[in-house]
């Protein structure tokens, strides 16, 4: 049976279905990884040295630019390669050629209210730390964005949450079609105990 986005939402495990977030009735495809024991490991190896990466750049030029800027360590090649994957999904569903890309340690809550952003798609991915807080369509009463008022928007509900190395695909507000498609998000609370956030995100700069 084809998947179909629940509530605007589709989950899946196959990279594949990112192109499903062009249906009418999809705000977000959330691509669920499980990363293997060797994974983890290197993410924990990565996050000390706290890389950092913000560019505009063409697909093509990515691989030299992470290897330029990230380091040679086995852990700094593993998440290049990632960043480098991550990058040719998102061209090949957004269509976009130059990729704004960046990558951050966030110890902060950057968007403590719930928001849509001011774009077409947006690529991301938390590799370690707390991931992005979402609602579905059951959730959200989109009249009360923008106006500081978490608790309305979310009608009370319990916000879903992505897990470390799930990779979000979002519409935003000037994706073509209804409006009412861009997905309602914001970022997690810090919580004690947490590590700090490693954060990865892709959006079209043309
Ligand atoms: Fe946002």
């Amino acid at each position: 049976m084809p998947l179909a986005p629940v509530a605007g939402i589709l989950t899946t495990e196959q990279p594949q279905d990112f192109s499903l977030i062009h249906r009418l009735d999809c705000s977000m495809v959330r691509w669920q990884r499980r990363p293997v024991e060797h994974e983890q490991e290197l993410i924990r190896l990565a996050a000390p040295e706290s890389p950092r990466l913000k560019s505009v750049v063409v697909l093509d030029a990515l691989h030299d630019l992470l290897k330029g800027q990230l380091g040679a360590s086995r852990a700094m090649q593993w998440l290049a390669a990632d960043i480098q994957l991550l990058a040719s999904h998102f061209q090949r569903v957004s269509g976009h050629t130059l990729l704004d890309i960046s990558l951050d340690t966030i110890s902060r809550q950057e968007c403590p209210y719930f928001h849509i952003d001011n774009m077409d798609l947006r690529l991301v991915c938390t590799y370690l730390g707390t991931g992005t807080e979402y609602l579905d369509d059951s959730q959200a009463d989109r009249d009360w964005l923008g106006q500081g008022e978490n608790e309305k928007v979310c009608c009370g509900n319990q916000p879903h949450q992505a897990a470390p190395m799930d990779v979000l695909l979002m519409k935003g507000r000037t994706y073509p079609g209804p409006s009412d498609r861009a997905q309602v998000h914001r970022s997690p609370e810090p919580s004690p105990g947490q590590p700090e956030r490693l954060r990865l995100r892709i959006d079209g700069a043309s």
